[in-house]
């Protein structure tokens, strides 16, 4: 739920940014987004332990922790970003990293690790 809430806010902050940028700027949505992220981390860490899957031991959940904070720290960068140039690819990474998470959570199969 927390992770289908981020990924609704993110987008909704990134398309207003591209546009008006009225929504994104709005305090509510700010401050929603950004305790949606931080519930999203607290309860993905909640579920890993209750699961017993340690990262170290688990490349694929390992990936997707990383990737999951490559996402929010997109969507921070897209936010202070001056250009649109830097907003569109920073929303594009963030993007790829979320299509990554999905093939994680999907497949428990890692990447490189
Ligand atoms: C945008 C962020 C995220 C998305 C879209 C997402 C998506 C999903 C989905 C769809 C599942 C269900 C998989 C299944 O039933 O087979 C799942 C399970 C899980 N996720 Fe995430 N997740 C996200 C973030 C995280 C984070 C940050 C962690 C790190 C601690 C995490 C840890 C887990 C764990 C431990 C499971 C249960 C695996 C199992 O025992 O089957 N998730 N996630």
């Amino acid at each position: 739920m927390f992770a289908v809430l981020s990924i609704l806010l993110f987008f909704t902050r990134a398309f207003s940014r591209l546009r008006t940028g009225k929504l994104a700027a709005h305090k509510g949505v700010f401050i929603a987004s950004h305790s949606i992220d931080t519930l999203l981390l607290v309860s993905a860490v909640v579920l890993a332990v209750f699961a017993s899957l340690n990262p170290v031991n688990q490349p694929w959940l390992m990936e997707k922790i990383i990737l999951v904070v490559v996402y929010i720290a997109a969507g921070i960068v897209s936010a202070k970003a001056k250009t649109k140039r830097v907003q569109v690819s920073t929303l594009l990474i963030a993007v790829c990293a979320l299509l990554a998470v999905g093939y994680l959570a999907g497949s428990k199969s890692s990447f490189i690790l």
